[in-house]
């Protein structure tokens, strides 16, 4: 490890031998954190080719279980997204994907910090869980097209430790880490077609559209060269995505799209991201009709079917897409008066996640248990123009004191313009 740390520190590419000594060492324990550590250091200020990028991608999703799809007929989907504040796609996706004929079988996570987690927000179904088997798991997706299941503890342990110890030694923004980092699980999760949503702005871990486009070119590149068909579309993150930041009020949100009850930029993000899942799988002509057979899964109500039926398969009662009533509703709900007129300039995306956590809907460590009924639904978002007095969101909280607070926090993300201020635009790029 010390030839290798002086190797990588002198700007040398490491051998692919030589990656797959340092990671599944470092796994199981034989090579210490401070070695490490160094070496991350190193190789986010010298960076990784592609090719060893590739290695230490590989060598990761070789350090734990992969799961095996193939029990699962046709063409298996998954979709990731680099975190972001109210981002309910998955719930809208993947139903969507999977009425258009696709199979989706993902592993989702938890969320921890101002990000929320997939699996928190179906949680919101009384009754639902993705402590599956891997057989019922299977099942669901050959009988209905869609199953979401938790990660399973050994997916990617190398991922465990090195992620942990990139977050306590400034080594995060590293491009091939990240990389390394998000396809070795991607990889390991078995599907046949990727489509990452890279997220770029203020709410984000990529802060311009340069270092989302590098990222997206480096994980589409690295899904390739692994021989899976993969695609990126990058996408705003300097306000929250749609209008609801929580659990069951984005899970809400996420049913009043499904129910073609809402047609703004959310949809048009899980129509773009579907779209090309759908063209890369080579099950249409063209983007533009993979974008009509999803739209008409909407329409005629079979992507809200499909939702249904996955959540009666885990347990959970589908009664709540009819009527969200059923799902957890905060004891407090309140509105939050603008205090002067003009135009929103700008939402702190991450600002609003942190009041959704301070409210109880996110966790501040790994073990914090969380509200699912509390949240913040926005009503007023960049570009619109707001009177004094005019609702900017509603806070939904477990009692007064905490509702006042969040309200007093929110006042703090919004910032105005007294010109009327242009829409910023959702979809930047799409790599494919
Ligand atoms: N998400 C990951 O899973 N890994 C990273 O390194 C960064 C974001």
């Amino acid at each position: 490890m010390t030839d290798l740390l002086a190797k990588k520190r002198d700007g040398g590419a490491l051998s692919t031998e030589e990656i797959d000594f340092m990671v599944q060492g470092y796994t199981r324990g034989e090579i210490p954190d401070y070695q490490m550590s160094a070496m991350c250091m190193a190789i986010l200020l010298r960076g990784m080719d592609n090719r060893e990028t590739l290695d230490m991608t590989m060598s990761m999703m070789h350090s734990g279980e992969t799961l095996d799809l193939s029990p699962i007929r046709g063409i298996k989907a998954d979709k990731h997204s680099t975190g972001g504040v109210g981002d309910k796609t998955s719930l809208i996706l993947c139903p969507m994907v999977a009425a258009a004929g696709l199979k989706i079988a993902k592993m989702s996570g938890r969320g921890l910090g101002h990000t929320g987690g997939t699996i928190d927000k179906l949680e919101s179904f009384p009754g639902f869980t993705t402590a599956i088997s891997e057989e019922s798991f299977f099942r669901s997706v050959n009988d209905i097209g869609i199953a979401i299941m938790g990660q399973t503890a050994d997916l990617v342990p190398a991922d465990k430790k090195i992620y942990a110890l990139r977050d306590v030694t400034g080594t995060v923004p590293s491009i091939p880490l990240i990389v390394s980092s998000i396809m070795s699980k991607k990889l390991a999760s078995g599907a046949d077609v990727i489509v990452l949503d890279v997220k770029c702005g203020d709410g984000a871990f990529m802060k311009t559209e340069e270092q989302a486009e590098t990222l997206a070119r480096g994980l589409t590149r690295i899904g390739r060269l692994a021989g899976r068909k993969c695609a990126a579309v990058i996408t705003d993150m300097d306000q929250p995505l749609g209008y609801a930041v929580g659990n069951a009020v984005e899970v809400k949100e996420a049913i009043a799209v499904l129910r073609g009850e809402e047609k703004g930029d959310l949809l048009e993000l899980c129509l773009t991201l579907g779209a090309c899942m759908m063209a890369e799988a080579g099950v249409v002509r063209s983007v533009e009709e993979a974008r009509q057979e999803l739209l008409r899964t909407v329409e005629d109500g079979s992507a809200l079917g499909k939702l249904a039926a996955m959540v009666k398969a885990q347990g959970g009662d589908p009664a709540a897409i009819e009527d969200t009533d059923l799902l957890p509703q905060a004891a407090v709900t309140l509105e939050v008066p603008a205090e002067k007129r003009g135009w929103v300039r700008r939402i702190h995306a991450e600002r609003v996640g942190l009041i959704s956590m301070h409210l109880g809907g996110g966790r501040a460590t790994k073990e914090s248990a969380i509200d699912l009924s509390v949240g913040v639904v926005l009503r007023k978002k960049v570009g619109d123009s707001v009177e004094a007095g005019e609702s900017l969101a509603v806070i939904h909280a477990s009692c007064g004191e905490k509702a006042r607070e969040a309200a007093q926090m929110l006042l703090g993300c919004y910032e105005f313009s007294d010109e009327p201020v242009a829409r910023p635009k959702l979809i930047k790029q799409i790599v494919r």
